[in-house]
Order: C-alpha cells, then sequence, then structure tokens
C-alpha cells in the first residue's frame, strides 16, 4: 500500500463539481446566461421534483486554524439580523426569476457556523423562506451545528420547522490536536448535543471527524472513532485533512507543515478508521462518509438515487440547487454560478437589488457527459458507456491513461464498464483526473487543490 500511495499521492481536485471552479470559464459565462440557464432548469425539473437550496451562514466566534471554509470570525451577534435580510431578498430575487413556487425538496444550513445565530434568528430566516416556497412532501431539512454552541433551544426551534438531520463537527478529541486546531471542545459537549437532536426527534445525526490533522496520531484516530461509535452517529464523514494554506483568508495557521502526519501515516489512519467502522457496523458511502445501514444515505446508495453536490452527498438528486448567501455556489445542472467572497460586497449587491454572483460556467456537451461519469465514480465507484450518451471522442485515451491503475488493481475495465475496487477507493480522485478533460488540456502551473490522500 505504501508504495502506491507515493505513486499516486498527487495534487487533485475532491470533485464537488465538474468542471472544478479553477476550471469554470468566464468568458463564456454572464449573469444574463446565468439566469436563463436557471429558469430553464428549474421550468423544467421544479414541478416533478423540487429543488435543493443551500443557505450559507458565515460567522464563527473564533477561528479554528485547519478550516478551509468560507468563514468571518466575529463575536459581534448584531451582524446576525442584516446578514439575514440580505439573504431573505437574494431568494426573492431568484422567486421574481420563476413564475411559480419553489418547491423544496432539501434545504441545507452551512457555514460557518448556522448555530452561531440565535434560534429564534434563525426561524426567522425560515419563515422568511417558506412564505415563498412550498416543502415537498419528503423534504429533507438539514444543519451544521458547532456541539460547543448549539443549545436545546436551537434543536427545538429547527425541528419544529420541520428539520429532521443535524450534522456536528466534532475532528478529534485529543487535547493536543484540539489546541494545534484552536479548537477546544470536550466529548461532554458532543454527547449533549447527540442526546438532545435524538431526543428532539431528529432521524439523522452526523458527526466529521477528520485524519491527518497536526500532531494527530493513529491512537488519536483510534480513540475519537471509539468516542464517536459510543455515540452511534447516523452519519459519519471521515475526511481527510486538506491542507490548503495558499488560499486566501482560511486560516490554516498556527502549526507548521512538519506538525501533520506523513501521507503514508494519513494513509494508516485512514485504513485503520475505515476499519474499526465497517466492524462497528458502518458502510462506506462514496468517498469518506460511513452510515449505518438504516440511514437515507445507505438507502439511496443502495437504489441508485444517492448524488453528490456543493452540499456533499445526499439520497436524491434535484436538478436546480440554489445556493444564498456570500460565497454560496449555486447549480442549474446546465451551469454554475458563484456569490461573491466579500461579506460586505454581498450586503450592498443585494440591497442594490443586483443578484451578487460574481463567476460562472455553462456546461458544453462534453462538460455534460464528463460531469456524469465523475459522479458515477464519485457516488457509485463505477461509470459505463453502453448508451451513445455516454460516450465522448476521448474517452479511449482516458481508459489507456487508467491503464496503471489497472495494472495495480485498483480498477477493472470490460469493454462497457470501469469499476472501482475495494483496494482503489482510496483513490477514486486519481480515478477521476484522466476524465477530467478541462485539466488535462490546461495542467496547473501552481498547486490549486489539496492532495489526493
Ligand atoms: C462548516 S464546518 C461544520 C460546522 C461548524 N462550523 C463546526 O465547525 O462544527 C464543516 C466541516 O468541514 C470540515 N472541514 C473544514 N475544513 C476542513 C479541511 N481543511 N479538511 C477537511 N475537512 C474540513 C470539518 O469536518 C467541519 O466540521
Ligand atoms: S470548523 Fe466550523 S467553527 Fe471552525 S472555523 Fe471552520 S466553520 Fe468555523
Amino acid at each position: 500500500m505504501c508504495t502506491l500511495i507515493s505513486k499516486y499521492n498527487v495534487a487533485g481536485p475532491r470533485y464537488t463539481s465538474y468542471p472544478t471552479v479553477p476550471y469554470w470559464d468566464q468568458e463564456s459565462f454572464s449573469l444574463k446566461a446565468w439566469k436563463e440557464t436557471l429558469r430553464k432548469s428549474f421550468h423544467e425539473s421544479n414541478a416533478k421534483e423540487g429543488i435543493s437550496l443551500y443557505i450559507h451562514l458565515p460567522f464563527c466566534e473564533s477561528i479554528c486554524t485547519f478550516c478551509g471554509c468560507n468563514k468571518r470570525i466575529t463575536k459581534n451577534h448584531d451582524v446576525e439580523m442584516p446578514y439575514l435580510k440580505s439573504v431573505i431578498k437574494e431568494f426573492i430575487m431568484y422567486y421574481e426569476l420563476f413564475d411559480e413556487k419553489p418547491k423544496i425538496k432539501q434545504l441545507h444550513l452551512g457555514g460557518g457556523t448556522p448555530t452561531f445565530f440565535s434560534s429564534e434568528n434563525l426561524r426567522l430566516l425560515l419563515s422568511g423562506i417558506f412564505t415563498i416556497a412550498l416543502k415537498t412532501k419528503n423534504c429533507e431539512l438539514s444543519f451544521e451545528g458547532h456541539p460547543n454552541n448549539t443549545t436545546k433551544e436551537h434543536l427545538t426551534t429547527l425541528a419544529k420547522q420541520g428539520f429532521n438531520r443535524v450534522c456536528y463537527g466534532v475532528q478529534d478529541y485529543n487535547a493536543t490536536v484540539q489546541k494545534a486546531i484552536n479548537r477546544v471542545q470536550p466529548y461532554e459537549n458532543v454527547l449533549r448535543a447527540t442526546k438532545e437532536a435524538r431526543t428532539e426527534g431528529y432521524d439523522s445525526v452526523g458527526h466529521d471527524i477528520i485524519y491527518g490533522l497536526p500532531f494527530q496520531t493513529q491512537n488519536d484516530v483510534i480513540n475519537t472513532i471509539n468516542k464517536t461509535i459510543t455515540l452511534r452517529p447516523d452519519r459519519i464523514a471521515f475526511y481527510s485533512y486538506a491542507h490548503v494554506p495558499w488560499m486566501k483568508g482560511n486560516g490554516q495557521r498556527g502549526f507548521k507543515d512538519g506538525d501533520l502526519p506523513t501521507a503514508d501515516q494519513k494513509s494508516l489512519q485512514y485504513q485503520i478508521g475505515k476499519k474499526m467502522l465497517l466492524k462497528a457496523g458502518y458502510v462506506e458511502i462514496g468517498m469518506d462518509h460511513f452510515t449505518l445501514k438504516t440511514d437515507s444515505l445507505s438507502i439511496a446508495q443502495q437504489n441508485g438515487s444517492i448524488h453528490r453536490n456543493f452540499m456533499g452527498y445526499n439520497s436524491s438528486k434535484t436538478q436546480v440547487m440554489i445556493g444564498l448567501g456570500v460565497s454560496a455556489i449555486s447549480d442549474s445542472w446546465y451551469s454554475f454560478s458563484q456569490n461573491i467572497k466579500s461579506l460586505e460586497a454581498y450586503q450592498s449587491l443585494v440591497n442594490d437589488n443586483i443578484l451578487p454572483v460574481f463567476k460562472g460556467h455553462i456546461l458544453t456537451q462534453e462538460d455534460l457527459i464528463i460531469r456524469k461519469h465523475i459522479l458515477n465514480l464519485m457516488c457509485a465507484f463505477e461509470t459505463s458507456w453502453v448508451d451513445n450518451a455516454s460516450f465522448f471522442p476521448e474517452l479511449p485515451d482516458v481508459l489507456l491513461k487508467l491503464k496503471e491503475l489497472e495494472n495495480d488493481g485498483l480498477i477493472e475495465i470490460t469493454s462497457k464498464k470501469l469499476t472501482v475496487t475495494e483496494k482503489g477507493r482510496p483513490f477514486v480522485r486519481n480515478v477521476c483526473l484522466p476524465f477530467d478533460m478541462r485539466l488535462q488540456r490546461n495542467k496547473p502551473k501552481t498547486q490549486l487543490f489539496s492532495m489526493t490522500i
């Protein structure tokens, strides 16, 4: 395994989208084209399947030095209300593009820290959203909760609004690791927040844990997983630490590169963690997720409805996902757009009645075909090209480039399909790389992505 790791540990995207954000073609994108493609997609799909809504709530009271999310650190809670007003106003601007009410199939509050906001303000936000949108019958509403500040009141208020899924950031329980990442978070806080979510009737409680953090040892991963499985969360995201210190404003500091585990140590941490999770009755879902067999993601993996987008893995797909808030990304299937990353600019554009989109991409026919292959690989670890619609002229070259991975037993290729083997699962990002024609045609000159292992 160690030789495979040194061979395949290269910089590569996590493929939450194809094309990946650095490869979006700005030239062919305009706000007008974004609105047109979104309107078309909305009318094709809203009545049939509904839409997804992602709301980015960027504030956190203190910075965790490993964090790669777009956030704003402040202890001043006066920022809450003006921000929420902008979010509702942005949603109204989208609503005015359509001639029927959006039907929400999935709604996710992400961050930053949604539980930075008071439960009353979150209630006001949601009532603002649901005065102009409907919910589908089996609507999934979820949020990211920080175990240190998710109160019983947050859980009750959101449950009353129909929230049925919460995901807590845990990361690691070791005191040295927690100090290095500036996130002191005792087990008791996670225990309380998990128990309270269960009492409030949440169907799915998730924990995020990370391997490859500064000073983290194999024993720390074992201890963290042991504590995690005692609480039996329905979903466990077991993320590989993405070290991207070159990304502006993401706060990855407070430790040196030399304080991080090596690629081999990191891979061993993943392998031992995975073994423990499987032994504890969890099933592996796509890349870096584990769930109990009863969880809707596991059921979706079995019936083939699992989907992946900027919100992560979902139990069903909607063609349209609207992202509201600073830096949020939207997806109409035919196009992507991203909101401006500066909080002040976001609020000022929305106040002036301008959609705060600052970049995007309109997918070509080739992008749409490749997007599907990459989604298949990330969600189901296999893809096929039996029908003409899945074929693109460079496919034979892509398969040739993948020969090496086949020889190493990481994938199997037949005349009709490619399957990632059990041994190849940790390398799924490497399997996607040759499909990524935009990257293959224009290799990055500086490092844009985290390492694949
Ligand atoms: C927005 S945070 C979760 C909510 C809340 N802010 C908290 O920290 O509890 C989303 C999750 O992304 C993951 N994450 C953030 N930065 C990461 C990185 N550099 N590498 C891997 N995972 C990361 C963490 O597991 C974190 O819990
Ligand atoms: S991990 Fe969560 S709380 Fe910490 S800085 Fe990132 S978003 Fe904020």
